[in-house]
């Protein structure tokens, strides 16, 4: 089972314990959630791949948007690493080439499903509000044609 500590909990003044994982999920403007669990401990949820951010969100509650489930086939999570870059898995050609699709790229823009956390460490994203905003008002392909 994994642990779960609020974010009154940790300490955020020192780094995550050996083997711990931090992740916290900014949302702009709206404050932002951070979770910590032992590496290797936290179960697959089924959405995006193992230990991806997406992963991790639907883990402990997060919201982060996955309108393909996760299968890179969409960019509903795009979201930008702040911190923790090096324990991230390098994108795969699929992803790379769904990004180019994805509104308001930058050079720290990954998609929620599919960077993996591959080591203990502290790790921030960012997920943007006009993402969220893109796709609550829905996306220009779905425009009903006359
Ligand atoms: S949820 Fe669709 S690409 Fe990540």
């Amino acid at each position: 089972m994994s642990e779960v500590v609020n974010e009154q909990e940790i300490d955020m003044s020192k780094p995550p314990a050996e083997n711990m994982v931090r992740v916290t999920f900014q949302t702009e403007g709206q404050g932002s959630k951070t979770v910590e669990f032992e590496f290797g401990s936290m179960s697959y949820d089924g959405h995006g791949l193992p230990m991806s951010f997406l992963d991790v969100a639907e883990n402990y509650g997060v919201f982060l948007d996955h309108a393909c489930g996760g299968v890179c086939a969409c960019t509903t999570c795009h979201l930008h690493v702040i911190a923790g870059e090096k324990g991230i898995s390098e994108p795969e050609d699929l992803e790379l080439d769904r990004m180019e699709t994805a509104p308001g790229i930058q050079l720290n823009s990954r998609l929620g499903c599919q960077a993996v956390i591959e080591r203990p460490g502290a790790y921030v994203v960012d997920i943007p509000a006009w993402n969220r905003n893109y796709v609550q008002e829905g996306k220009p392909s779905a425009a009903v044609k006359a």
